[in-house]
């Protein structure tokens, strides 16, 4: 089964209307590959601007998104107000919403079912910390994300299962390509088994944390690396050296 390499950018909260419309126009012009399916995480202030300027070929993300459709829920965005401005992705359980914003997996959970019944694609993020993968539990913590996760999951080709180990997220400290490949070969096993031999040779699984153009051809040979989600690289025009990693 072939899988269909995806990159994401996640901006987080960076970027205004002249630099973002900057990397827009250097990812519209870049010569991309037909066959990397490429998905840009902007600001929530910013998805209207960034989707009317950006290529159709390319597609945008929401970081984030709330539970409900809607209600007394100050500065929150629904899926159905993401949406209406075109865009069809969203960015789930990041490890900031997790560890700065206190988003604990049943919230995530609640959050990815409801992105999903309207009609949104889910970045689903998972990934350990340096303690626990220390304290030899890295798979005890990126499965039980993972359940929590497949639990509210019915239409597997609407989601995007993100490997971000938390150590490694802005820290320069970029796993291993071995380190990456071992994660990711029993994420897809526990899916394998948890939900189905079909979703697990068919859900993308990536790898996020300090990719680089420097490391990312050498992660994208992993057999089980299926794409990456890139943050402060995201904003550089490294960015279109990561999309083409096998170029
Ligand atoms: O969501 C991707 C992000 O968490 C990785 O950030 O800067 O380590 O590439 P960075």
């Amino acid at each position: 089964m072939s899988r269909k390499f995806f990159v994401g950018g996640n901006w987080k909260m960076n970027g205004d209307k002249k630099s973002l419309g900057e990397l827009i126009q250097t990812l519209n012009t870049a010569k991309l590959d037909a066959n990397v399916e490429v998905v840009c995480g902007s600001p929530a202030i910013y998805l209207d601007f960034v989707r009317s300027k950006m290529d159709a070929k390319l597609g945008v993300a929401a970081q984030n998104c709330y539970k409900v459709a809607k209600g007394a829920f100050t500065g929150e965005i629904s899926p159905a107000m993401i949406k209406d401005v075109g865009v069809n992705w969203v960015i789930l359980g990041h490890s900031e919403r997790r560890h700065v914003f206190g988003e604990n997996d049943e919230l995530i959970g609640q959050k990815t079912a409801h992105a999903l019944e309207n009609g949104l694609s889910v970045i689903a993020c998972i990934g350990e910390k340096l303690d626990e993968r220390e304290a030899g539990i890295t798979e005890k913590v990126v499965f039980a994300q993972t359940k929590v996760i497949a639990d509210n999951v019915k239409d597997w080709s609407k989601v995007v299962l993100a490997y971000e180990p938390v150590w490694a997220i802005g820290t320069g400290k970029t796993a291993s390509p071995a380190q990456a490949q071992e994660v990711h070969d029993k994420l897809r096993a526990w899916v394998k088994t948890n939900v189905s031999e079909a979703v697990a040779n068919s859900v993308r699984i990536i790898y996020g944390g300090s990719v680089t153009g420097s490391t990312c051809k050498e992660l994208a040979s992993q057999k089980d690396v299926d794409g990456f989600l890139v943050g402060g690289a995201s904003l550089k025009a490294e960015f279109v050296e990561i999309i083409m990693p096998t170029s």
